[in-house]
């Protein structure tokens, strides 16, 4: 079933979007919203039917949509959003899904609070995030709240404009985290990479055999 987005009549995503840059540049990091072409590419690397999605910085709804778009069920998102305009934005737009307005800092108490903690917790984050812009103390921060909620296995999708992975090595190797590429959006304003990182396995540890450690 697809979920669509509340009628036509609402002001422009487009221009809701810019005036919110225009207030706060530095946080909402983009002069508009996600093409189509990215939000395809950051959901293409999502589990196979997951059953919890957090989506932090939602904006005006782009990745909502095309993860409505593509199954996900509206009780299975949570969206985090920090600007009240925008926040206010994804609730009119997406009445079916719980749009939470607050910082991703908090992202463990606002999981729990959504019930989204149960059994293995959350599958994959996505996150709309501007990284690259964001002091690393910020970034290592946000990594840390989402790898809180995540399930061992869980992911953190992230799209960053540039070439490279907006987490620099030293926080990957604090964290225990790797990363890999997924996709690159030519046609987005501006063209934009996506990164995924999921939690190091350790190798396994092969047992030693009294015959091999005897040196037989
Ligand atoms: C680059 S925009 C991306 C918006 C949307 N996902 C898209 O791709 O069009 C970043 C968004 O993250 C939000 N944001 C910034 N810092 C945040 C934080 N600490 N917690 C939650 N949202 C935040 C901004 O308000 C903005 O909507």
């Amino acid at each position: 079933m697809q979920h669509r987005a509340r009628g036509g009549n609402g002001p422009s995503p487009t221009l809701t979007f810019f005036r919110q840059w225009l207030k706060n540049p530095l946080s909402v990091a983009a002069l508009s919203p996600s093409g189509k072409q990215l939000a395809r590419l950051m959901v293409r690397e999502l589990p196979e039917r997951p059953r919890r999605v957090v989506e932090l910085g939602g904006g005006t709804g782009v990745f909502t949509q095309a993860m409505l778009d593509n199954g996900i069920a509206p009780a299975h998102l949570l969206v985090v959003e920090l600007n009240e305009e925008l926040h206010k934005f994804l609730q009119n737009r997406f009445p079916d899904v719980n749009v939470v307005c607050g910082d991703a800092r908090e992202l463990p108490a606002m999981v729990e609070s959504a019930g989204f903690d149960r059994d293995s917790g959350v599958d994959a984050v996505v996150s709309g995030l501007g990284l690259l812009s964001m002091p690393r103390t910020l970034q290592r921060d946000i990594l840390r709240a989402a790898f809180a909620v995540l399930a061992p296995e869980g992911r953190m999708v992230q799209f960053t404009y540039g070439p490279v992975s907006p987490v620099p090595r030293e926080t990957l190797d604090e964290l225990g985290l790797t990363v890999r590429r997924g996709g690159f959006a030519w046609w987005n304003m501006p063209p934009a990479s996506v990164f995924i990182y999921q939690r190091a396995r350790s190798r396994p540890i092969t047992p030693v055999r009294a015959g091999d450690r005897n040196g037989a």
